[in-house]
């Protein structure tokens, strides 16, 4: 079975309420391609709006983050609870900015995965190495260990639906793309380290996105390798060029 294409934008910290809603009555007619899920990933103050103007379309919306508790008095966080009821089908979990600012750890993650899952939200699961661990040869190395503790106690029927987002750190909003050779490669490694974990029916379903200065020019390459199952795009979503890149194979 040919793994389904999986497109989705990270807004990150962009976009007001108001803004939200014009930018997806813009981007609506321009990611319609029935071989791709497209998926919005959006500030939470935008989550309520956004599903709203997508009503009726082919786009799903994400959360950036999410706590990993029911309800409680955790001042500022977010339930998995109020993003299903919001109309929530996806959360974002360890974007590297995340694990740098505000310290997620791989436990962390983990525990937020569990609790997505749990409540029927579907994780995309964020794993990168950083420059320096590149240069010293440790990238699978870090994105491996990554990737297991981000797994623990999830079963491989439930691995099967999620979607693991490969970010270089080096290469998220610098421009410098990761060729299609390198993202390839490390994407390649990821489905290994999934098939040793669970199954190979397991690696074989899982999608795994590239993320990191995707844009219009360099996307149709990157989704054509055989491990890269489509891509999480930052600064471009926020442009007509998202239209593009979601449409990379017309
Ligand atoms: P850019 O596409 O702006 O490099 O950001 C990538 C990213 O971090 C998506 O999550």
């Amino acid at each position: 079975m040919a793994r389904k294409k999986i497109i989705a934008g990270n807004w990150k910290m962009n976009m007001t309420p108001s803004e939200a809603v014009a930018l997806v009555e813009t981007l609506k007619p321009l990611v319609q391609n029935e071989d791709v899920d497209v998926v919005f990933g959006v500030p939470a103050i935008d989550i309520v709006p956004v599903v709203e103007a997508c009503k009726g379309t082919n786009i799903a919306v994400a959360a950036e983050n999410m706590y990993f508790e029911e309800s409680g008095a955790y001042t500022g966080e977010i339930s998995p609870k109020m993003l299903v009821d919001a109309g929530v089908k996806y959360v974002i979990l360890g974007h590297s900015e995340r694990r740098d600012y505000f310290k997620e750890t791989d436990a962390d993650v983990n525990k937020k995965v569990l609790k997505a899952i749990e409540h029927g939200i579907t994780p995309i699961m964020c794993c990168g190495e950083s420059l320096e661990q590149r240069e010293q040869g440790i990238t699978m190395d870090f994105i491996r260990q990554q990737v297991k503790i981000g797994l623990q106690n999830v079963t491989a029927d439930q691995a099967k639906k999620m979607v693991i987002a490969y970010e270089p750190i080096w290469a998220i909003g610098t421009g410098k793309t990761a060729t299609s050779e390198q993202a390839e490669e490390v994407c390649k490694g990821i489905r290994q380290c999934i098939a040793e974990i669970y199954d190979d029916a397991t690696a074989a379903e899982i999608r795994i996105q590239y993320g990191g200065s995707v844009n219009a020019g360099n996307a149709a390459e990157l989704f054509a390798m055989e491990d890269i199952d489509g891509g999480l795009v930052g600064g471009a979503s926020l442009k007509p060029d998202f239209g593009k890149i979601v449409c990379y194979n017309k």
